[in-house]
């Protein structure tokens, strides 16, 4: 096959070699616009796994390149004053010079032709005299931006400026991350050693920080002072390098995510970085690029057609990049977002940069380093508030809201069970909430327990409007603080538009099929064409309203309740408030947020009035009606817990969604938690997690990074009253109260778990 590779990086060399091992036949031409030894970079980094993968496609490129290597095991931080290490995490460096250089002369071997300061001005015209033309021209691909229409590329330029420098500073005992605070805000940089005596060393700042400094006007010494200066007590003495010699003007770049949609056309294959890119903090882009050539050739090999052969190449590579991809999204968007974590101790701000890509988890950085994660999780405890002599998971710290000590941090999350009868709690409720408290949980808080008959969301809702709601709900808190060590929370809300709808597994939101009952809402707008249309809620009512959220709270207390929530999410009355798609007012309660949270806050404020002191508050919020910009966005959310934290409540509950029927939620594992994250550590709030997170490892990571102060399992908990018990006997904690007839069960759990087995029946 006549072959040409158009650009000579690690794609288009490794493919090249990957081919003549093959088949030595191949005819085999790379064309390179720079010179041999011309390029920019500085280190690339590997993974053990990586090189293993190059050893079986090439023994002896993998073994020069192996002797070239250089090793390290920790991640070193500079944060406030603290270099924080930690270790166990196996990587390894080379310099991209000298690893071009390797692969250029083991291509030379195998008798692959280099044509460098040859720069290729169309894929088309050398298609038509190659039997297959590869583009390896990189991340400004020439190829890619000569078919657009054929690769549909999509270029996401993110937010920060970056600048790729090198320096003779060692920093061979860790790859090392140093935070710096200056006048314009914080810079960092990423830091590692690729050969004996020349370090990696790239900077980064916000947008922001970059146009203070004037970084754009400078030249690109001038930044390099900048840095230098910047960075002084890490460098030694030394002096920070650039050998983008190619690059005129700062050198400093945004970084490009790109993914095309399709990768070939005609005889032309998008290889490396033009196919797509991994974002250089998770150190993959020449991984990606290598294993990309050992496939393409692997297919080439095996299939039939050239087309064959493409297809199957992209079919198993979009997978492997799409992981990468994603890893490097949440990596990227860490050190995008980082001045919202730079308040954080250096314990946890450390935490939250290894676990940030998300592909670390609490017991994998165990593996790693059981040392650091145990003075990690002991520093937790401590500031929990619990000098207890065991160092033990995040979730078993003990959490404190106003009087309320909570003993661990699991909240069985508000369920409605569509149960009650005239809004009255009946033995169901006696009985699940009593074995959820027995569970383990630290907090169990009610369903959506309804102000009013009419405030219901179906007939199947309870209330607390009645004496004999407030006596049943009586018998369930009194067992719960008799029997178990959890509190009790009461949720306490109005359907508003959708109310009188049918049971949860009936047809949820849909109107009755009889016996409806009106329903208002902040506006009359209907939850769906065949909901009816609600009272768009006039003076009158909303008093009325908040007299029976008075009442409800003074049962809820005699009742005695540890807590109170208010329902502000999920598109019941006060959420029809607070999102814009839901309310028109014309009057002070509609129009800006401040107008839309009005009532809410007003609510919560009678509420406040007639709840003990001792006891805490929390709200309940949807942080993204999922409407995109028409809606709340989690931007919005942080202004409403801002409100809510002026107001004097103890906690925000973030939910999300249930707004509109014209929401589409991104599901995924802890999907919600991004809202949550973001609302703690910008406005100092403490918060509760929710949605779709359901392992310990989960609950564990989410505390530790400080994304929240409490997590909410829902629906874990309707299959698992026992979540939290269970848990802890899996990690072999010991330290949670069983309730005393159950003791032989829970030794028999200990012994079985310790033996790494289970109790739950396994499929
Ligand atoms: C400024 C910069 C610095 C980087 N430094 C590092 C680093 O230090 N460590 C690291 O791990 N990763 C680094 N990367 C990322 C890394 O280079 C890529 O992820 C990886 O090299 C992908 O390999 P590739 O072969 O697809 O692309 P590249 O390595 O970019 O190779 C593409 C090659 O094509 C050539 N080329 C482009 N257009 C033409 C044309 N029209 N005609 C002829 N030749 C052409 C280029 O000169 C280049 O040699 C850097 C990226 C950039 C943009
Ligand atoms: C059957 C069921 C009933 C629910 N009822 C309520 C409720 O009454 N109040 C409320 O705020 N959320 C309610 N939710 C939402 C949950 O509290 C939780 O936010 C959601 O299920 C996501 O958590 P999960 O992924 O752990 O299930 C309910 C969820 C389920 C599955």
């Amino acid at each position: 096959m006549k072959i040409a590779c158009l650009g000579g990086g690690p794609a288009g060399l490794y493919f090249a070699i990957s081919m003549k091992l093959r088949d030595p036949s191949h005819d085999i031409t790379v064309f390179e616009r720079n010179k041999p030894d011309d390029t920019f970079g500085w280190g690339v980094v590997f993974s053990d796994e990586t090189l293993d993968n190059l050893a079986a496609n090439d023994a002896i490129s993998a073994e020069v390149i192996r002797g070239h290597f250089a090793y390290w095991d920790d991640i070193a931080v500079h944060y406030r004053g603290q270099r924080i290490i930690s270790t166990g995490h196996g990587f390894c460096g080379i310099g991209r010079k000298q690893l071009l250089l390797l692969l250029q002369q083991r291509a030379r071997e195998l008798g692959v032709s280099l044509r460098f300061e040859a720069e290729v001005e169309s894929a088309a015209e050398i298609a038509k005299s190659y039997d297959l033309v590869v583009a390896s021209d990189g991340l400004n691909s020439k190829v890619r931006n000569e078919f657009p229409q054929h690769f549909c590329p999509e270029i996401d330029l993110r937010k920060c400026k970056f600048v790729w420098l090198g320096t003779h500073q060692k920093f061979d005992d860790a790859f090392t991350f140093i935070f710096e605070e200056t006048e314009h805000g914080w810079v960092w940089a990423h830091a590692y050693q690729f050969d004996a005596d020349t370090a990696t060393f790239i900077v980064e700042c916000s947008e922001a920080t970059w146009v203070k400094f004037g970084f754009g006007e400078m030249t690109k010494e001038q930044s390099i002072a900048a840095c230098e200066k910047i960075f002084k007590k890490y460098l030694g003495g030394h002096q920070l390098l650039s050998n983008a010699h190619h690059i005129r003007g700062s050198a400093w770049i945004n970084f490009p995510r790109v993914l095309c949609k399709k990768w070939s056309h005609g005889n032309i294959v998008l290889m490396g970085d033009a196919a797509a890119t991994a974002h250089f903090s998770i150190g993959s882009g020449t991984k990606l690029a290598m294993e990309s050539a050992i496939s393409m050739a692997n297919y080439l090999r095996s299939e039939p057609t050239l087309q064959a052969a493409f297809a199957k190449y992209e079919d198993a590579r979009r997978f492997e990049v799409l992981r990468l991809q994603s890893a490097g999204r949440n990596s990227l968007e860490w050190f995008e977002e980082v001045e919202r974590y730079l308040h954080l101790d250096p314990v946890q701000f450390n935490y939250s940069l290894l676990t940030r890509s998300q592909r670390i988890s609490h017991e994998n950085l165990r593996l790693r380093d059981k040392a650091w994660l145990e003075s990690a999780e002991a520093w937790f405890q401590r500031q929990a508030g619990d000098y207890g002599a065991n160092v033990r998971r995040p979730m078993f710290a003990p959490f404190k809201l106003r009087d309320m000590t909570l003993k661990n941090r699991i909240v069985v999350s508000p369920m409605a069970q569509y149960r009650a009868v005239d809004g009255c709690p009946t033995d169901w409720h006696l009985i699940h909430y009593c074995e959820r408290a027995k569970g383990g949980a630290g907090l169990v808080t009610i369903e959506m327990t309804c102000i009013s008959p009419e405030g219901r969301i179906s007939p199947g809702c309870t209330g607390m409007y009645s004496p004999e709601h407030e006596a049943a709900w009586k018998r369930i808190v009194d067992f719960v603080h008799a029997e178990t060590g959890a509190k009790i929370c009461c949720q306490l809300g109005h359907s508003g538009a959708k109310g009188s709808t049918q049971l949860g597994w009936e047809e949820s939101d849909a109107p009755l099929k009889k016996d409806n009952w009106p329903v208002m809402s902040a506006s009359d707008i209907a939850w769906s064409e065949r909901n009816q249309r609600p009272k768009a809620i006039d003076r009158a009512d909303m008093k009325m309203v908040r007299e029976q959220f008075i009442a409800a709270a003074k049962m809820a207390e005699r009742a005695g309740f540890d807590m109170l929530e208010l329902h502000c999410a999920h598109g019941y009355l006060l959420s029809s408030f607070i999102t814009p798609l839901t309310n028109n007012r014309r009057d002070e309660y509609g129009g800006s947020l401040e107008n839309r949270m009005r009532y809410p806050l007003e609510i919560f404020h009678a509420v406040r009035a007639v709840w003990p002191a001792g006891k805490p508050i929390s709200i309940r919020i949807s942080a993204n009606d999922w409407v995109g910009d028409d809606g709340i966005e989690p931007q919005d959310a942080v202004e409403i817990a801002r409100m809510l934290q002026a107001a004097g409540v103890d906690i925000c509950d973030v939910s999300a969604g249930q707004t509109s029927t014209r929401a589409r939620p991104v599901y995924g594992r802890m999907f919600q938690t991004p809202f949550s994250d973001r609302i703690r550590n910008e406005t100092g709030m403490a918060t509760m997690a929710v949605g779709n997170i359901y392992e310990p490892d989960h609950v564990n990571s989410i505390l530790m990074a400080g994304r929240a102060d409490l997590v909410c399992l829902a629906r874990p908990h309707l299959v698992d009253p026992y979540w939290t018990l269970h848990a802890a006997a899996a990690l072999g904690d010991r330290g949670e109260r069983w309730p005393a007839p159950y003791f032989a069960g829970r030794d028999q759990l200990y012994r079985i778990s310790a033996r790494g087995e289970t109790a739950l029946v396994r499929v």
